[in-house]
Order: C-alpha cells, then sequence, then structure tokens
C-alpha cells in the first residue's frame, strides 16, 4: 500500500513538473501530432503529412481535440470511453500523468499514461508509429486500480478529429458471394456508422475498415485520404460524428451493444487495434500503406512470403470425397502445373459421416468409408506427385447430428436455459471459444491433424455461422455480457498456440467466402478465401473492394469451371485466369474437365505466373486505374516492384454494346524518365501496335496506350520491363 501511495505521490510531481509537451507521432511521410499538459487530458491537433515542427500547426490554427474522450466530460460528442467506477459514479475525467517513446525494430511505441482525477483508473492511450510503413496503430490499456471491479461500458480503440471539409467516406458492404461492394458517399452533418453484430464473423456485410477523402469525391491516386482499420473479428462500431462546424471525429472499436466489460480490481482490458494511415496519393496510397504494413510487419501471417498456387477440391467435387476423386484431382493439379492440393469438406465423420452441410462437424476422424487409407495414403499420393498436402476444417462448429455434441452439449454458444437456433443444415452451432476447454479441444483438432500428417503443408480454416442464441454455458451470470469479446479472445489464444507450435503451417481464413477478412485475424492466416462466388466478372468487384485494405498474397482467387456454378455466367478460360492472376492464383474445378486446348493455355498460365509474375503481383505495390465500378465495362490496375523497373498490367473488358466507348489505357506508379518495354503475355495471339516497343514512364503514365478488347471478357495482361 505504501508503495502505491509513493509512486502515485512520484507519479504527481513528476506530472506537475512536466512542462507542455508535444508528441510527434511519425511514420516516413505522415505525423499525427498530440499534446500532454499537466492537468489537462491529453489533446491532438493534427494527422496529416509529416511535419517536423509542431509550432506551425499551432501558428496556423488547428483542430484542438482530447486524444481518447471520456464520457461524462466530453459535452454531448461522441465518447470513446465510458466506465461506471466501482462507487456507481458515471463520469471519468482524465489527465495526463506521463508518457514513454520506446524504439522498436520497425517502429517506435508511444505511451501516454492519463489517469482520472478522482479515481484510481488509468488510462494508457498508446500508438505504434512504423518506419517501414506509412501507419500508426493506436490502441488503449484500461487499468483499474479502484479497490471493486468497475463496468467498462464503451471501451474504443482510438478517436480522431479530421477537419470539416469536402469530406467523402468509402466503405465496404457486402452479402455472402457478393462481399466487398465499394460504396462512396459524401458526408453531411449527422452521424455515419458502420458496425457488424453478428459476433463471430464481422466482414460479410459492412467491413471493419473505412477511407475518408478529405478533397471531394475519392480518387484513386490524387488528393488527401485517411484510412482507419479496426483489427479485430467480434462485433465492432465505426462512428464519424459531423457537427456541422469545425470537424468530423472519427471513434472507433468494440461495439458496446451487449458487451459491457467488468474489469476486477487489479485487472486491465487492452482494446483491439485501430489502424490508421495517411496519403495525398488518394485511396490508392492508403491502400499501398496498408499492403505495406501488412506484408512487412506479419499483419497477414508470414507477409513477404510467396504463396504457392494450388487446387481446391471444393467446386470439383464438392462433398462427393473418395480415394479416387481426390487422387483423380491431384493428377490434374500436376497436369496444369500448379503446386498444392487441398482437399474440402466432406471428408470426415464416423457415427455420423459428412456427406451434406448438416453433419459431423467436430468429429474430427477420417471416413474410412470414403478414404479406407486415411488421410496419410492421401498425403503420401500428393508427394508422389511432387505436390504438397492440404486439407479443410471447420474446427470452431459442431452440428446437432455429432458425436461431439452428443459428448458436450454445453460447448456450444446458447443460454443454458433455452434450445440452440441453428444454422446451416439445420443443424450447425457454433462452439464457445470463452470456455478454455473447448480452446483446448479447437488446437487439438490442429495438433492432432500435424502429429498424424506432419507434412502437411496448408489449412482451410473455415467458419460458416455466426451467434444467433447469445449466451454463454460457461460464463458465469455477472459475466454473461463478456461472451462477444471473451469468444474473440479464446480464438486468440488458440491461435497463438498454433502458431507457436507451427509457424510455418500456411492457414487459410475461409467464412463462407470472405466473412473473416479483417485485421483482427490475418496476423494468424497466411490468406483468405476472397469469396464463395468465383464467377470472373463479379469477382472482379469483389476483388477490387477487398484490395483497398488487403494485399494481393493474401487474396485467393481460383478459376474455376465454365458455366460458373454461383452464377451460371460462361466466361472464357483467359479472362478467368487474368482475374485470378492478380491475386494468389488457384484453381476451384476439375482440370480433367478442360479441353486439350484448355489443357495447354492453363499450364503456360501458371507456368507464367510461377516463373514471372508472382513476385510481382504478390509482393508489388497495387495501382487500381480503371474501376470496374465506373460503368465503363472495363476495369485495369497493375502491380509494380519496389525498384519501378518491372511492372504487369491487367486491363479486363466485361460489357459489350454496338460502337461502345474504349478508354485509354493509362499507368501508375512507374519512373517518368525510365523507359519500358512491353510485352504482352498470356496472350490470345492478337497483337498491339506496342508490341514489343519501348515507351517512357511519363508517357505510359500521362498518355497511356490503346489495347484492342474485341467484346465481352477480353482481357490483356502486359509485362512492363525497364
Ligand atoms: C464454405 C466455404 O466458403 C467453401 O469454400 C467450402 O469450403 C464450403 N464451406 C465447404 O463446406
Amino acid at each position: 500500500m505504501l508503495k502505491r501511495i509513493l509512486l502515485l505521490a512520484a507519479a504527481c510531481v513528476t506530472a506537475a513538473l512536466l512542462p507542455a509537451k508535444d508528441i510527434l507521432v511519425n511514420t516516413p511521410k505522415t505525423t499525427l501530432l498530440l499534446k500532454a499538459d499537466r492537468g489537462q487530458p491529453l489533446h491532438i491537433s493534427y494527422y496529416g503529412e509529416r511535419i517536423d515542427n509542431a509550432g506551425q500547426v499551432y501558428s496556423a490554427g488547428s483542430l484542438w481535440y482530447e486524444a481518447y474522450p471520456a464520457f461524462g466530460t466530453c459535452g454531448t460528442d461522441v465518447p470513446a470511453l465510458s466506465v461506471r467506477h466501482a462507487d456507481g459514479n458515471m463520469t471519468t475525467e482524465l489527465e495526463y500523468v506521463s508518457d514513454t517513446a520506446v524504439a522498436e525494430a520497425n517502429a517506435t511505441l508511444y505511451t501516454i499514461t492519463m489517469k482520472d482525477q478522482a479515481y484510481d483508473f488509468y488510462v494508457d492511450v498508446c500508438y505504434r508509429a512504423y518506419s517501414n510503413a506509412d501507419v500508426i496503430e493506436a490502441w488503449t490499456v484500461l487499468r483499474n486500480g479502484e479497490k471493486k471491479p468497475v463496468v467498462l461500458n464503451k471501451y474504443a480503440s482510438g478517436f480522431l478529429p479530421i477537419r470539416q471539409d469536402d469530406v467523402w467516406v468509402t466503405h465496404m458492404h457486402g452479402e455472402w458471394a457478393a462481399e466487398a461492394e465499394v460504396t462512396e458517399q459524401k458526408l453531411h452533418p449527422g452521424i455515419f456508422e458502420v458496425h457488424d453484430v453478428t459476433g463471430t464473423r464481422n466482414a460479410y456485410k459492412n467491413r471493419p475498415n473505412i477511407m475518408l477523402s478529405l478533397d471531394g469525391k475519392p480518387q484513386e491516386n490524387s488528393g488527401r485520404a485517411i484510412g482507419a482499420v479496426l483489427c479485430w473479428n467480434g462485433n465492432y462500431r465505426i462512428t464519424v460524428d459531423t457537427n456541422g462546424k469545425r470537424a468530423h471525429t472519427l471513434v472507433a472499436g468494440i461495439d458496446d451493444a451487449q458487451s459491457a466489460y467488468t474489469l476486477a480490481k487489479g485487472a486491465s482490458f487492452t482494446t483491439p487495434t485501430l489502424a490508421l494511415a495517411y496519403s495525398n496519393e488518394g485511396i490508392g496510397g492508403v491502400s499501398r500503406s496498408y499492403h505495406r504494413w501488412a506484408r512487412l510487419n506479419n499483419k497477414i501471417h508470414n507477409g513477404t512470403a510467396l504463396r504457392k498456387t494450388l487446387l481446391n477440391s471444393w467446386e470439383g467435387v464438392y462433398f462427393n470425397v473418395n480415394e479416387q476423386n481426390m487422387t483423380s484431382l491431384m493428377d490434374g493439379v500436376k497436369a496444369v502445373g500448379a503446386e498444392l492440393f487441398v482437399m474440402d469438406d466432406g471428408w470426415f465423420g464416423d457415427k455420423y459421416p459428412r456427406n451434406n452441410g448438416s453433419t459431423s462437424l467436430g468429429d474430427w476422424v477420417t471416413d474410412r468409408n470414403k478414404l479406407p487409407g486415411g488421410i496419410p495414403a492421401l498425403e503420401r499420393a500428393c508427394a508422389e506427385r511432387g505436390l504438397k498436402w492440404g486439407i479443410w476444417i471447420e474446427p470452431e462448429m459442431t452440428n446437432t447430428k455429432s458425436e461431439l455434441y452428443e459428448k458436450h452439449p454445453d460447448w456450444v454458444i446458447c443460454p443454458p436455459t433455452r434450445t440452440p437456433r441453428p444454422g446451416r443444415g439445420g443443424t450447425q452451432l457454433c462452439l464457445d471459444l470463452s470456455n478454455p476447454e473447448v480452446q483446448n479441444f479447437v488446437f487439438g483438432v490442429v495438433d492432432r491433424i500435424m502429429q498424424e500428417t506432419p507434412n502437411t503443408y496448408y489449412i482451410k480454416w473455415d467458419y460458416n455461422y455466426e451467434i444467433a442464441n447469445y449466451g454463454s454455458h460457461y460464463l458465469t451470470a455477472d459475466r454473461q455480457s463478456h461472451l462477444y469479446v471473451d469468444f474473440h479472445l479464446g480464438l486468440q489464444k488458440v491461435l497463438e498456440r498454433i502458431r507457436q507450435k507451427y509457424p510455418d503451417l500456411v492457414l487459410q481464413c475461409c467464412s463462407s467466402g470472405g466473412g473473416r477478412v479483417n485485421y483482427g485475424l490475418m496476423p494468424y492466416f497466411d490468406e483468405f478465401w476472397v469469396s464463395d462466388n468465383t464467377d470472373a466478372k463479379q469477382r472482379l468487384f469483389i476483388q477490387w473492394g477487398t484490395s483497398m485494405f488487403f494485399p494481393a498474397n493474401a487474396m485467393a482467387q481460383h478459376v474455376s469451371a465454365s458455366p460458373n456454378h454461383q452464377t451460371g455466367r460462361r466466361i472464357p478460360l483467359k479472362f478467368r485466369f487474368d482475374v485470378a492472376m492478380s491475386g494468389r492464383l488457384g484453381m476451384e474445378m476439375k482440370p480433367s474437365d478442360l479441353s486439350e486446348k484448355e489443357l495447354a493455355f492453363a499450364q503456360n498460365a501458371f507456368r507464367l505466373y510461377k516463373d514471372t509474375l508472382r513476385t510481382l503481383v504478390q509482393l508489388g505495390d497495387q495501382y487500381r486505374l480503371i474501376s470496374p465500378y465506373e460503368g465503363t465495362g472495363y476495369a485495369s490496375q497493375m502491380f509494380v516492384n519496389e525498384a519501378k523497373s518491372r511492372a504487369v498490367f491487367f486491363a479486363y473488358r466485361f460489357e459489350t454494346a454496338v460502337n461502345m466507348a474504349r478508354p485509354r489505357f493509362r499507368f501508375a506508379g512507374l519512373k517518368p524518365d525510365a523507359t519500358y518495354r512491353l510485352k504482352q503475355v498470356n496472350g490470345n495471339g492478337r497483337k498491339n501496335s506496342w508490341e514489343g516497343k519501348t515507351l517512357t514512364g511519363r508517357f505510359l503514365m500521362q498518355q497511356g496506350i490503346e489495347i484492342s478488347l474485341s467484346g465481352e471478357y477480353d482481357s490483356c495482361v502486359i509485362l512492363l520491363e525497364e
């Protein structure tokens, strides 16, 4: 006790002696400016292009907002924090105590500690500013030093004021098989909000990331823009309050609905990270910052590793898994020249064999009727063909028709007094990851696979439901409102354990397609399944939206059959490949269905991708150019290596009309004074005037070139070499 009093006294003395202090949170090209002053809460007054002198911000006149406004003292504005203290008081009044700046490998970590004036309640406001990417992460640590528990009613990750102007928001809305639809709107006075309340997969409908364009309608490669990404897989809320006078204020964090969180005496809570990015190269500049940040700092697992090409069995055979089908698909993988075979759903279940979506989840034993040799025989069959082996699981789930559920009905998410409401197949239920026993079970699913078949290279981790029966058998009555949060903390524990033991295992994050495309999970996963929709035309749109925040090496893009199984559309193989090659290329069909000519085309495309395009696409800087959303019926994009000496350009035409206007195709991201030789690759034999010629980067970026694309579903891939 005495020690605590002395420490507190020391902190007060330090604060009293401290002069007001500017804290410049700098990345190579951006600055977030804070002011710490005794007796005051931390303030924020600038976020934008890098400045090295705070004085000019204040001389010019600046915004002046609390950096982490708390309820009860921030007037009527949307607060970032709301606490019920041990004595029932609902207000919090924070003042600056101390700050530190610690150098890390690729970043500086700033921690500014504030304390409530009347209570032993502490807030550490943290910012990590990267030196290898223009991204600043913000989060807080909330510490209860009071004598009894306190309740966190709202506990956002971060707050940011933005000066009012012609500000537009870009966000992604979606549905199953139609994820990441880009939506843009001007901000008018009032509240703009995106949030998700599905509990366990937050990226299906509204994704937990937005961009704000500060100079009017969003532009791909010009204008000032700010990105805000909440690194969390659970319920969230991102609010922009446009107050009609001076500023928009952004508050982002875990959604507070049904999520009051009790902090025991002495306990602390660390909020998820809010990753901020500023660029004056438009929303494309913000995207490139996030891509770089993700790759270089393991915000996607193993971020700089090249991803292998693969074939996944789902659309080829669906639940019809058996040895013959699997080995024939493996032959197909070898024939086209891909590197990895993945067996999807349908391989497991003993008492209840998995023949459709209504049974067996949780019973992770091989169905010996379908696969008499077991998984080791399949892994060997892959190795004999020189292929890597991968397998599908959905380990956080069960079905009411399963041995697991018969044994552990209390492991599912559902209040004990209610009958669970099932999802897929009329029987699917979510396991309760707040329960440590369930955490062990889920870890064990992966661990057992790795014990039985240690050469497993890849696991597709699926998740096809959400919380429909809020309640936990495990959590105590006074902690039921922790479920939305504790589920994810439990899942994170499982994934940490898996990563500690199996750092090189490639994990795909799938959730009925892109339901869990978020930076809460991606640090544990190497890639995600972009969408269950593999139609190349619709994929152009879905991939466009997804690329706003995620790099190409995380995006699993598969060539599937024609007519497409989701839309029934017929699209030529070349177009399907050209669309899939702008991410991690794979296949989702029976290669044996390809004609001889098509097989030769596929072989060539895989060779080209592996030998020439993979590094450029997966590790290059992405420039989105003509958006499919513009309504011209065309789209284009390119990827440029760091030295700007090589690039690959993709142009697509996906509509047709008589005398349809054709855009001039311009490039971006090149060195203006360098000359580049243009070579069409993956071509269909049609020649263009620029074939094999050299043009300057300046000409290519300012004037562009003509590309003859005839009719619907024609595309062109151009390799540029300095
Ligand atoms: C949903 C996934 O998105 C599909 O790719 C496939 O794995 C099925 N689940 C299997 O049930």
